[in-house]
């Protein structure tokens, strides 16, 4: 059995009173829920945010991380600053950073070794354009984001994949159950080609792309989906409707 995860994404939301604030909101929503939850707040809140969820049963997550220790990486912040402060957890090729700061899935790859090295829960993110998804390409897209992201990993059940397809993000356009689960399936086939059914049958595959408290009960009743990576639904007090889906 997975356990759902389901995490917030609060991308470039929230100066750190703001973080303080919807911590505050959130926290006691959120407490008794079955599934795994993450809040993934801007680097600035991370430090606050693992101190106000301690006692909690909210993980802290980052929105990105590099893969180098330090060194001249200007604006950058690596693993081991992450986890020496507490956080749990790293979204990794989010559709923003690959589309806005180039990121490569060679990147996206060594992230998440790195973070697996650091006993950083990698969320891993794929999906597809809309000119890719109408023109019968989303399959070839995600499988090789899939296989080129996630090679080389020593322990693929500790991976989170979020598969979010980039015409559903921030949209209100979710993509159908079906076409979720669909392509949710797509990740589970590749990794089990990769790495054996086994392993694949262990590895949590969220689905991401306008998820709110109305959609979220059809989408985690999907075989291949065993949580979600919510965005702008994640900053509002609903947030904990989602979670306890
Ligand atoms: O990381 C979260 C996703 O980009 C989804 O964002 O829920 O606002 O569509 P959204």
């Amino acid at each position: 059995m997975r356990k759902p995860i389901i995490a917030g994404n609060w991308k470039m939301n929230n100066d750190i009173s703001e973080t303080e604030t919807l911590i505050n909101m959130l926290l006691p929503l959120v407490a008794g829920a079955a599934a795994e939850v993450v809040f993934c707040p801007t680097y600035l809140g991370l430090q606050k945010a693992v101190e106000m969820t301690k006692d909690s049963n909210v993980g802290i997550g980052a929105q990105n991380m590099h893969f180098e220790k330090n060194g001249a990486f200007t604006g950058e912040i690596s693993g081991e600053m992450l986890t020496a402060i507490g956080v749990k957890y790293a979204i990794i090729g989010h559709s923003e950073r690959r589309q806005t700061f180039n990121e490569t899935d060679e990147a996206v790859n060594k992230k998440a070794i790195k973070a697996l090295s650091l006993g950083i829960i990698p969320i891993v993110c794929c999906g597809e354009t809309l000119a890719e998804r109408e023109s019968g390409k989303a399959k070839a897209k995600v499988v090789g984001q899939i296989e080129a992201g996630l090679k080389n990993i020593d322990d693929i059940s500790k991976v989170v994949v979020a598969y979010e397809p980039i015409w559903a993000i921030g949209t209100g356009k979710t993509a159908s159950k079906e076409e979720a689960n669909e392509a949710c399936g797509w990740v589970r086939e590749t990794i089990a080609k990769m790495y054996g059914q086994d392993a694949a049958d262990k590895v949590r595959i969220q689905y991401g792309g306008s998820v709110n408290p109305g959609n979220v009960k059809e989408l985690m009743a999907m075989d291949n989906i065993d949580g979600a990576l919510v965005g702008g639904a994640s900053l509002k007090p609903t947030f904990s409707e989602i979670v306890k889906f």
